[in-house]
């Protein structure tokens, strides 16, 4: 079996993260969140008070700044230079603001260049917005994962309920809203479906269900 590249692609809360993370350990593949790699770059910068949208300010910050994984029993532990910010990046303020900083294209291009290291020998599935169109264009497998809006504001009420995150159904809806509109019109690579990406559409099915369908996929590649 040779150790592919997979790519999975999507807008915010299609369930990326926990079918890519189930898909790698199916595999036995290394799983790369690269939103969490935007999300503690968005941390560093608030933590520090820098300005969001000020491109050399948060390239030198991420020049010196190191982002590592590690696996975890329920999800991935991120670390940023060092310190453990697993539930800190997934909280509101980052969240609201880490489109600012995904949209400046000199940070994008030291983490893309992070991510295609990490991904170098195969065996991975990465999730974002631009692994299969930029990252990873090569990759043997590339998903597009969508989901109704309702849907995915109903998915991000129970993940924050479980996390002791309040914030209202009609509030989660109008943000994911906004992040995609963010994530689709910014310059550089914005999110878009690569045009070899097989479209999933998970609204009415369950978790078990898209890990098989992308477990399909792979295995007639490999
Ligand atoms: O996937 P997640 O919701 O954690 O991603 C957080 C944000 O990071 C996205 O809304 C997007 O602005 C940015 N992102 C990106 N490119 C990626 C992954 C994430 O621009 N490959």
């Amino acid at each position: 079996n040779s150790k592919l590249q997979v790519a999975i692609d999507g807008p915010a809360s299609a369930g990326k993260s926990t079918v890519a993370k189930l898909v790698a350990a199916r595999f036995s593949y290394i799983y790369c969140d690269t939103g969490a790699m935007y999300r503690s770059t968005t941390l560093k910068a608030l933590r520090l008070g820098y300005p969001l949208d000020d491109e050399k300010v948060i390239l030198d910050m991420l020049n010196d700044t190191e982002i590592t994984f590690e696996p975890g029993e329920k999800q991935q532990k991120v670390f940023l230079d060092g310190q453990e910010v697993t539930n800190d990046i997934r909280q509101e303020d980052v969240t609201n603001n880490v489109s600012t900083v995904a949209s400046l294209g000199a940070v994008r291009k030291e983490l893309v260049q992070r991510q295609q290291d990490i991904a170098a020998k195969g065996g991975i599935v990465m999730d974002g917005r631009d692994i299969g169109t930029t990252v990873l264009p090569d990759a043997e497998v590339k998903i597009f994962l969508i989901a109704s809006v309702d849907e995915r504001a109903d998915r991000r009420f129970k993940d924050n309920a479980e996390k002791g995150i309040h914030v209202p159904l009609e509030q989660l809806k109008k943000e994911i809203e906004e992040r995609d509109y963010k994530d689709s019109h910014r310059a550089v690579s914005p999110l878009t479906k690569a045009a070899d990406a097989k479209e999933i559409d998970t609204t009415s099915m369950s978790i078990d269900q898209v890990v098989d369908a992308i477990s399909d996929e792979i295995t007639k590649k490999q």
